[in-house]
């Protein structure tokens, strides 16, 4: 589907300081030059995105990520479990780090990840320097796993969009900072808890309130436009119903099986179908929260936080 030439060129408009939307096997990432700010900036602009929220950098390998960042051996450990895949890292920063200083928001630390999705590899390599992506969605929308989402949600902003179908893991990378005694978890995402900790040989630390350590963690970065009720078994007659399992009523399951890893993959695709629907009101089923049902709600209460109305 997405030939030599199409790598070619994103990589070329990449090094021009151009945008290119590429899927990764979480969501599809908006990639700029890492290492040119006005690049770097323009994400900030397409997105609509507040300016403290810093970006993760995505490299090949785990040799390209360390020349980046100063990892302590459990992140080593853990990149050499997980990566590539749905994990980013969060280190300090080299003092040779080339990656702008703007897409770390000011913070001395650096949030690294190596994609699996195939075609996220090829443009990596391709490239040779490390591309800054956040999800391809305008701030607080929910996040892309499909080139249409991207087109929908961003399309004007984005010189490129590489379209690698429908993304697998369907929601972000976990987020796991190494920047203090205890590793934390500042996103769950499509590595679960139980994973990592299994890996490091010890609990993950929470996240701690505030900005410094999980400034991305805005309320309203994960909604629809219609408004979400929670953990609901029978919805008003008002609201589109979204099933798990055997909570089921209307046409919208997150996994009619109960199946966590489907829930995961069918949980912003089915937001954005509801919401294109034009729902008013969603009510969605509870979800176990074990698992990559922790992601899964973590995603469903930003959604269903009291926002502002976004343009
Ligand atoms: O799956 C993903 O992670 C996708 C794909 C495209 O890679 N990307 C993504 O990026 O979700 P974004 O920008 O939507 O979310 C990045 C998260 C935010 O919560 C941000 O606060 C956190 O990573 N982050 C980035 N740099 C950080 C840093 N230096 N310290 C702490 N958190 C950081
Ligand atoms: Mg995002």
């Amino acid at each position: 589907m997405i030939s030599g030439q199409d790598i070619a060129r994103a990589s070329e408009v990449l090094r021009q300081g151009g945008l290119v939307a590429f899927p990764t096997e979480t969501v599809y990432g908006l990639g700029a030059d890492a290492t040119q700010d006005e690049a770097v900036a323009s994400i900030y602009a397409a997105k609509g995105r507040p300016q403290f929220n810093p970006l993760i950098a995505h490299v090949p390998d785990q040799a390209a990520a360390e020349r980046l960042g100063d990892f302590p051996q459990a992140a080593r450990d853990l990149a050499a479990a997980f990566w590539p895949g749905p994990l980013t890292i969060v280190v300090n920063r080299l003092p040779s780090c080339p990656v702008s200083l703007l897409a770390s928001a000011g913070l001395p630390s650096i949030a690294l990840r190596v994609p699996s999705h195939p075609v996220a590899q090829d443009l990596l390599r391709a490239f040779g320097r490390p591309v800054v992506a956040p999800s391809a969605n305008r701030s607080g929308r929910i996040s892309p796993t499909t080139a249409d989402h991207v087109r929908h949600s961003i399309g004007q902003g984005v010189a490129m969009i590489l379209d690698g179908g429908r993304t697998q893991v369907g929601v972000e990378s976990t987020v796991v900072s190494f920047l203090d005694d205890q590793p934390r978890l500042l996103r769950p995402g499509g590595v679960s808890r139980q994973q990592i900790e299994a890996i490091i040989g010890a609990k993950l630390a929470a996240a701690e309130a505030g900005p410094l350590h999980a400034p991305g963690q805005l309320e309203s970065h994960y909604a629809p436009r219609a408004a979400l009720r929670l953990g609901v078994t029978t919805p008003d007659s008002n609201e589109v119903y979204v099933g798990f399992g055997p909570h089921h009523h209307g046409p919208y399951s997150l996994s009619p099986e109960g199946n966590l890893q489907q829930a995961a993959a069918n949980l912003f695709r089915l937001l954005h179908e509801i919401d294109a629907a034009g729902a008013e009101r969603i009510a969605v089923a509870p979800i176990p929260d074990d698992g990559l049902g922790e992601a899964i709600n973590d995603r469903l209460r930003r959604a269903a936080a009291a926002r502002p109305q976004a343009s």
